[in-house]
């Protein structure tokens, strides 16, 4: 028997100020992520390879790109009156920060694993960061993030519907369901001050494309790079990708990510409360303390 994954909607159906009028916004509260990583095998996810090394590439791009994010937003926190947004930004800036502690620290795992992620950081880091941060002025940066915000939501909302998750290491299980619950809680904040500072729908577009650029082919470096150290070649990859497919369909990742999401985003009246799922945080939540309850007590029997 086959299952199909159903893969978050993006509804248009309620103009942005009315959808913002709906939203049951949760608080956005920064919690204390998962640091300890030494008993995750090396290939976590349900022992297979490439699922795996998927996961790792876009975990690589989270600490600096989350840091990118909070710098972009709180360049301009002081021109921001609304004491509630202002609320916002901070509770936002204190997720991001422990997201990137907590996957940087899964970082010593993968090198425990004999992964070389050094050199690939220091190019991506340069790259992103001290060139790109470096020629884009404040509103495209914030612009950037406002789009990668949108993706990352695209991606915590997958999260909750994905089964195979299921089958991941319980300490991975943990940080995704955690780290995805509170990208929810956020989703809007970034979207929120870009519209404040300034809500050019060009300035919006330039910045999903910067943001897009940056996001794939950083993704698709880090994965291939980490497979290539695996000894798979990339057709190899995809033949296995195919192979999976056929046992339980799926839409890509790629295509339900970024496709469906570029057409989301560039509705000209697009409002990230528009897809109604912040409820979504609280199950994703839970999920990530019975994998935490898992992991801790997977870690009791190996050392008893
Ligand atoms: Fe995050
Ligand atoms: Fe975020």
């Amino acid at each position: 028997m086959t299952t199909t994954t159903t893969a978050p909607s993006l509804p248009a159906d309620l103009t942005a100020a009315a959808a913002v009028e709906r939203a049951e916004r949760p608080p956005i509260t920064p919690r204390p992520g998962p640091r300890e990583f030494d008993g995750v095998p090396k290939h976590w996810f349900a022992g297979l390879p490439v699922p795996t090394q998927i996961s790792n590439g876009v975990n690589l791009l989270f600490p600096a790109g989350e840091r990118f994010f909070v710098r972009s937003v709180y360049h301009y926190l002081d021109r921001i009156d609304d004491p509630k947004l202002k609320e916002a930004i901070k509770g936002f800036g204190g997720q991001e920060g422990r997201h990137a502690r907590s996957h940087e620290d899964f970082f010593a795992a993968m090198r425990g694993h004999g992964y070389e992620i050094d050199r690939f950081l220091k190019v991506y880091e340069w790259l992103s960061y001290t060139l790109l941060e470096r020629l884009a002025p404040p509103p495209l940066r914030l612009a950037a993030t406002a789009a990668a915000e949108h993706y990352t939501a695209i991606m915590a909302a997958g999260a909750a519907a994905d089964v195979p998750l299921e089958l991941a290491h319980p300490a991975m299980r943990q940080l995704l369901y955690w780290h995805a619950a509170e990208e929810l809680e956020h989703k809007s904040v970034a979207f929120d001050v870009l519209q404040q500072v300034n809500s050019s729908y060009a300035l919006r577009v330039a910045g999903l494309a910067m943001s897009t650029a940056m996001l794939v082919s950083m993704w698709w470096t880090a994965t291939l790079y980490l497979l290539w150290q695996d000894g798979i070649t990339p057709w190899k990859a995809a033949k296995s990708l195919r192979a999976m497919r056929e046992v339980r369909p799926s839409e890509p990742i790629f295509r339900r990510v970024f496709l469906r999401g570029i057409r989301a985003y560039l509705r000209r009246d697009f409002h990230p409360d528009q897809d109604d799922n912040y409820h979504l945080a609280k199950t994703l939540l839970a999920k990530a303390e019975a994998a935490r309850v898992e992991a801790a007590a997977a870690t009791t029997a190996v050392s008893a």
